[in-house]
């Protein structure tokens, strides 16, 4: 008779159990590609019809394919995919003059250079121009940015922005409404003034992030955005937080980004 120790006797349904066809977790690859931070879901759609991507040393280009993210040896261009473990979300509050994106073709300072002494690759989650400063995300964590990034995720961000003069408030009220950006409405918003004079400060939130979307806005009613900078993503601020300096999001404020439900229509 078969004699086993009593600890590998304790194992051996255990990973009867864990074998278990039942217990895979098949995935779309794109979805396991992008979720696993290295890119976006459509890029990654990209890489798997150029045959960059393969499964258990078989190259992949079916675009439905999935795949077990635990168990399956998935590679891009040759490389396994960043270990799960450690995913890490930064908060940042950008000065002017730093670009959001990973490099820049013009030699600009980027936002990664600010981030001594953080060893993992995160990325932008959204962008933030390099004349505006204020908070923004950075992660390794790409599920999160797909959703915080996804219309559906409606996490508001807050922007205090200086005009170069006073606007109408029936353009205000209009911006508010929806006005239409790129052939597409804007989801209202909320706008409020914070300091009122020749130059005044006002407050915008927002449930998406369009291309250059708060100066676009203030732009219709006249008065160009002289100063721009976001103050809150969500349940975020920069208190504390001086330019230039980025801290580590605590577990519980991850979690509570990643279950963040919107809460009535838009604003
Ligand atoms: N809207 C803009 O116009 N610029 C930004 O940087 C962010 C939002």
């Amino acid at each position: 008779m078969l004699r086993l120790k009593p600890w590998k006797r304790l194992l051996r349904p255990m990973k009867r159990i864990l074998s278990a066809p039942e217990h895979a977790m098949q995935e779309r690859l794109q979805k396991i590609i992008s979720g696993a931070g290295i890119t976006s879901r459509r890029k990654a759609e990209e890489l798997i019809v150029e045959g960059r991507v393969s499964v258990n040393g078989h190259t992949i280009r079916e675009l439905g394919s999935k795949a077990d993210r635990d168990r399956d040896k998935i590679r891009v261009d040759g490389r396994p995919l960043p270990r799960l473990q450690g995913r890490t979300v930064i908060l940042l509050n950008k000065p002017v003059g730093y670009v959001s994106t990973m490099k820049d073709p013009e030699g600009r300072p980027t936002v990664i250079s600010l981030l001594r002494g953080v060893k993992e690759r995160v990325y932008p989650v959204g962008r933030l121009d390099f004349h505006s400063s204020g908070l923004m995300l950075l992660s390794n964590d790409g599920d999160l940015a797909n959703f915080l990034l996804s219309r559906k995720s409606q996490v508001p961000r807050t922007y205090h922005a200086k005009l170069e003069g006073i606007p109408k408030t029936e353009d205000l009220k209009r911006l508010e409404r929806g006005i239409v950006l790129d052939g597409r409405r804007t989801t209202p918003c909320k706008i409020r003034l914070v300091h009122e004079r020749d130059k005044p400060w006002y407050e915008i939130t927002l449930v998406e992030g369009r291309y250059h979307q708060v100066r676009r806005m203030f732009e219709r009613t006249g008065q160009r955005v002289v100063k721009l900078k976001r103050v809150h993503i969500g349940f975020l601020t920069d208190h504390g937080l001086a330019p230039g300096k980025f801290r580590n999001l605590t577990p519980s404020e991850i979690d509570r980004l990643k279950n963040w439900k919107p809460s009535g229509p838009a604003l």
